[in-house]
């Protein structure tokens, strides 16, 4: 039912942690299945993701889709990890089962929430990117748990 990316990236996922003083945090939580992934982002000067870490506290598709999103935000630009949608995600790890692809959704809100955290702290407007709907911010999330 799953594809060996996916057991590979839930097994073994890249990336796990945290990042202090991250340029940016995204918190997103599904409201269904009361799953939580939360995405630090570490960005340069220039414009450019050095580094990406997560934590999710949620189903192995989750973890796959956290751990693979990770890894395609290292070293792209702002802009372009923008783009990465929970498509690609998906893509990159040959596919989820229909039921699972809501998880997929998640990584990639999780990555607009973060960016969207940086865009506040620097007082930016990044362009095409919109309050992610799910985000849940610090204090409701600290409920969730
Ligand atoms: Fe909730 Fe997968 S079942 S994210």
């Amino acid at each position: 039912m799953y594809s060996d990316k996916v057991i590979d990236h839930f097994t073994n996922p890249r990336n796990v942690g945290e990042i202090e003083n991250a340029s940016g945090v995204g918190t997103v939580g599904n409201a269904k299945c009361g799953d939580i992934m939360r995405i630090y982002l570490d960005i340069d000067d220039n414009g450019v993701i050095q580094d990406c870490k997560f934590k999710t506290f949620g189903c192995g598709a989750a973890v796959a889709t956290s751990s693979m999103a990770t890894e395609l935000v290292k070293g792209k630009t702002i802009q372009e990890a923008l783009e990465i949608t929970n498509k690609a995600v998906m893509e990159a790890l040959d596919g989820l089962p229909p039921v699972k692809v809501h998880c997929s959704l998640l990584a990639e809100e999780a990555i607009h929430a973060a960016l969207w955290d940086y865009a506040e702290k620097n007082g930016i407007k990044i362009e095409g990117l919109e309050k992610p709907k799910s985000d849940i911010g610090e204090e409701e999330e600290e409920e969730e748990y």
